[in-house]
């Protein structure tokens, strides 16, 4: 039985069209699912949509939408198109307006309140629909306002359901202590351990007022509270309450990716929910920073929103991917610039990767009659490399994944430049094969390792190298292959035509 390895991205609010900020987190979530793809795990990479919130009204009012649904699902769509044009490899698309999802949630709810953790009570306090949360006055800023959304919150004062959340503090206490893994990086962890321990309170987890969204089973009159409904996407996704199978096969999840900002939702309401529902908790939550834009934060009012589709389509997506991981520390804030990578595109793909291709392609075309040489000395193995690329990649250090791979590049550049293969072709130096074959062995596994991240990239690699189509997996062998004397190099074509010039 392969092993099974589940992800999940946060979904996301339709109220708006995906930005590059979600899109990061998708895009990371695409390369973990094809590396584990890749070392012959059983991936389910899950993403989705979350539309039972207020903000899905606001949108569709605002867009002169008079069917919420339509809107919705018309929202849906571009979202779920816009993974698909970036080559997301999602293996399924969740939203919380379907059956399924409504399903799981019910069930949930009736495992929760069977355990008596739901209680009425009456709620007042200052409600911010833009973070569909609640907020204490000493949260706000001087002004009275969201700190977020830069607007007064609102007072809600109403009847609602409660979860009762206090009754797990020491339960969720003693998990974290007992799993390091779970909050990640681990920088984070004190902060939820500060919150758990000083801030935790029982949360309202219905509302009176609000029309749209799954109604409270049992009490028709309130609909679900929209974090309660949302964060179940991740056990609905794969079958909670609908297909029992599928729902054992795939959880406990090894990852759930989020952004720093819900991070609270994700390591203390989600596990204690979970708890509550006797159901396991999953092994990591990896949180990731936030990047602003040109040093300036993403706003449509700044104009500087950036679209995805329309940045992978003039540089690639690729390029877009290595940018995202190469730019900003996973786990870190960063900053997005299409300077920054336009910069990267031409240096460090166009310059040091591409360039380094096509010349070594270009060689055996020309040295060694389009045929990968014999090799005059015993290849040096890479395994040393691949162990350190795999831990890379395990741990989400893909600063360190990139740079291993990078040493590689480098190190070809530096022999070309040192070896000279075209004065040891004029001096007839038998070392010239010797020198084609080492630089083609190094790119095949530069290649390889690339899948992921690049897989178009890489794909186009191999083929050039004669390696034909990349495998569903790497093998076992692959820290020890070589690239084979006698195979038949491909067709030079340029990999990262110059942008800008
Ligand atoms: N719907 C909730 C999540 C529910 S999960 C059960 C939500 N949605 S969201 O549409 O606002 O998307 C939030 C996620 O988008 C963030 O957690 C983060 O992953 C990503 N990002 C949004 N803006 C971003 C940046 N500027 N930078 C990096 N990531 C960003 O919250």
């Amino acid at each position: 039985m392969p092993k099974t390895y589940f992800l999940t991205t946060p979904i996301y609010y339709i109220n708006d069209r995906p930005h590059i900020g979600h899109a990061y987190t998708t895009i990371v979530a695409d390369v973990i699912a094809r590396f584990q793809r890749l070392t012959g795990a059983e991936v389910f990479f899950a993403t989705g949509t979350d539309e039972n919130s207020q903000k899905s009204v606001d949108a569709a009012q605002k867009a002169g939408a008079t069917d919420i649904q339509q809107y919705i699902d018309g929202m849906a769509a571009q979202w779920e198109a816009t993974w698909r044009e970036l080559d997301l490899t999602f293996s399924d698309f969740i939203r919380t307006t379907h059956s399924r999802h409504l399903t799981a949630v019910r069930e949930f709810f009736r495992r929760v309140e069977a355990k008596g953790d739901i209680y009425e009570g009456e709620y007042v306090g200052l409600y911010c629909t833009g973070c569909e949360a609640f907020y204490r006055t000493s949260d706000l800023n001087e002004a009275g306002e969201c700190p977020l959304h830069r607007r007064k919150p609102e007072m809600i004062r109403e009847k609602n359901y409660f979860f009762r959340l206090t009754k797990y503090r020491d339960a969720l206490l003693a998990y974290i202590e007992a799993h390091p893994e779970f909050i990640q990086p681990t920088s984070r962890r004190n902060e939820i351990i500060n919150y758990i321990t000083n801030h935790l309170e029982d949360v309202s987890i219905s509302r009176q007022s609000q029309k749209w969204g799954i109604p409270v089973p049992g009490d028709e009159s309130q609909v679900l509270y929209v974090w309660f409904d949302a964060l179940i996407n991740y056990i609905s996704v794969i079958g909670f309450g609908t297909d029992d199978a599928q729902f054992k096969k795939f959880w406990p999840a090894q990852v759930q990716l989020v952004g720093k900002d819900i991070i609270k939702f994700h390591c203390a309401l989600w596990p204690a929910m979970l708890m509550a529902a006797d159901i396991a908790i999953p092994e990591r939550v990896f949180a990731h920073g936030f990047f602003t834009i040109d040093g300036q934060k993403m706003s449509k009012s700044l104009g500087n929103v950036v679209d995805p589709v329309t940045t992978a389509q003039k540089y690639t997506k690729d390029a877009l991917r290595y940018f995202l991981l190469r730019e900003i520390t996973f786990g870190e804030d960063g900053d997005f610039s299409l300077q920054k990578l336009e910069t990267r595109y031409n240096d460090e793909l166009g310059n040091a990767l591409g360039n380094l291709v096509s010349r070594v392609v270009v060689m055996q075309h020309k040295f060694s009659a389009g045929v990968i040489p014999v090799c005059g000395v015993p290849a040096p193995d890479f395994e040393a490399t691949w162990t350190h690329y795999r831990d890379a990649m395990e741990r989400f250090d893909f600063t360190a994944a990139l740079s291993t791979i990078w040493d590689h590049v480098h190190a070809a550049n530096r022999m070309i430049t040192e070896e000279k293969p075209w004065e040891l072709a004029k001096a007839g130096d038998e070392r010239l094969g010797t020198v084609l074959y080492l630089l083609a062995d190094t790119l095949m596994h530069v290649a390889y390792m690339l899948l992921p991240i690049m897989p178009e990239t890489a794909a186009k690699m191999l083929e050039q190298l004669g390696c034909g189509a990349p495998g569903a997996t790497w093998g076992e062998d692959i820290d020890r292959a070589h690239i084979a004397s006698g195979q038949r190099v491909g067709e030079s074509h340029i990999l990262f035509p110059k942008i800008g010039e």
